[in-house]
């Protein structure tokens, strides 16, 4: 069967988010800033731009108000804020977020350890922001961390997953996410929870995140695409991961997730090379290699000059 790969692929940028929160070395404001901003520059329509969460938790994003405060804002794209609490939303509203993105885990203990209390206190903060929201000129996403797989409690229940969706759409909440926190999604799952959640809202409305962390990344989003799904988060440089969740690593890696959409004809808008650049610039910002692929090998058509000394 040949598959229909004509419709557009919306790649989120979150390497200013879940990129930079496990990072151990401090970025300083103005490089976010510069990053953000350069992101801004290649083509994509939604960037997460930081997360306003307590500086204890994670304090490698506390200036998430000053980068806000701080970054040119590029006509039609919107830039995301993570928040867990209405302090969160209050902060982040209040330094120009377009959009919220409200976390919770369908896994209780790991929303225990991520975000320090149970998932019925995290539902009914979101109940407050959306209450103080209303009427306010932000977008509101939610998204369902360690839907696919838990590194605490192992498979998550699907049905599970379905309830907490339906619990977002009730609050009215229009975007969700789910979130494969610690890459332990499969393709055939992935595409068994799609198809299911695709019945309730539809694909303008949903958004994937994986991580690559057992190597499936992009072998998800394809089964994710395949049935429906046309929202994909993705990181600079294959940076990110949940500083409490134990053995967590990179999201999938934005360069490369454009170029496999580049190579099978998938339209994505974002312009490659400017991304590249962006992405060789990770390890002298960061002080250490980054796992995306494409940055090293270069593009199938980057070619190499032909040896010399070749014989006739
Ligand atoms: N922004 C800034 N500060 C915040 C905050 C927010 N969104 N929410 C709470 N705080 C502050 C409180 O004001 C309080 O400060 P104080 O001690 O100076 O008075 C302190 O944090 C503790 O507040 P409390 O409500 O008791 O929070 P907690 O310690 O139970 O932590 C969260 C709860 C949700 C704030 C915290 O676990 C968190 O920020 N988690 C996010 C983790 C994350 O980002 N993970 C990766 C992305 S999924
Ligand atoms: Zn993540």
């Amino acid at each position: 069967m040949i598959r229909d790969y004509s419709a557009r692929l919306i790649v989120q940028e979150v390497s200013p988010r879940d990129g930079l929160q496990i990072e151990p070395t401090w970025v300083p404001t103005q490089d976010k800033i510069a990053l953000v901003n350069g992101l801004s520059q290649a083509g994509f329509s939604r960037i997460e731009a930081g997360s306003f969460v307590s500086p204890r938790a994670i304090p490698a994003l506390r200036d998430a108000d000053e980068v806000f405060r701080g970054i040119l804002r590029q006509p039609g794209v919107v830039y995301v804020a993570l928040v867990p609490n209405l302090k969160g939303a209050q902060r982040a509203v209040a330094a120009g977020a377009g959009e919220l993105n409200l976390v919770m885990s369908a896994s209780e203990t790991h929303n225990r350890a991520n975000m320090r209390m149970r998932k019925a206190q995290s539902l009914e903060g979101f109940a407050a922001i959306v209450e103080a929201l209303a009427g306010a000129p932000v977008l509101l996403n939610a998204t369902v961390a360690t839907a696919f797989g838990c590194p605490f409690e192992g498979r998550i229940d699907e049905d599970e997953v379905l309830r907490i969706v339906e619990a977002y759409l009730e609050m009215g909440i229009a975007g969700v996410t789910l979130a494969d926190t610690t890459g332990m999604a499969n393709p055939r799952q992935v595409a068994g929870l799609v198809e299911r959640v695709l019945r309730r809202l539809p694909a303008s409305a949903l958004t994937l995140h994986f991580h690559n962390t057992r190597g499936l990344g992009l072998c998800n989003v394809l089964a994710a695409y395949e049935q429906g799904a046309r929202r994909f988060d993705a990181a600079l440089g294959g940076l990110g991961g949940c500083p409490f969740a134990p053995g967590a690593s990179g999201n999938i890696c934005t360069e490369d997730l454009v170029n496999l959409c580049d190579e099978v004809g998938i339209p994505t808008g974002i312009d490659l090379p400017h991304l590249l650049n962006l992405s060789r610039a990770l390890p002298g910002l960061l002080g250490h290699e980054v796992p995306g692929q494409l940055a090293k090998a270069g593009r199938n058509r980057d070619l190499h000059p032909v040896p010399p000394d070749l014989p006739g």
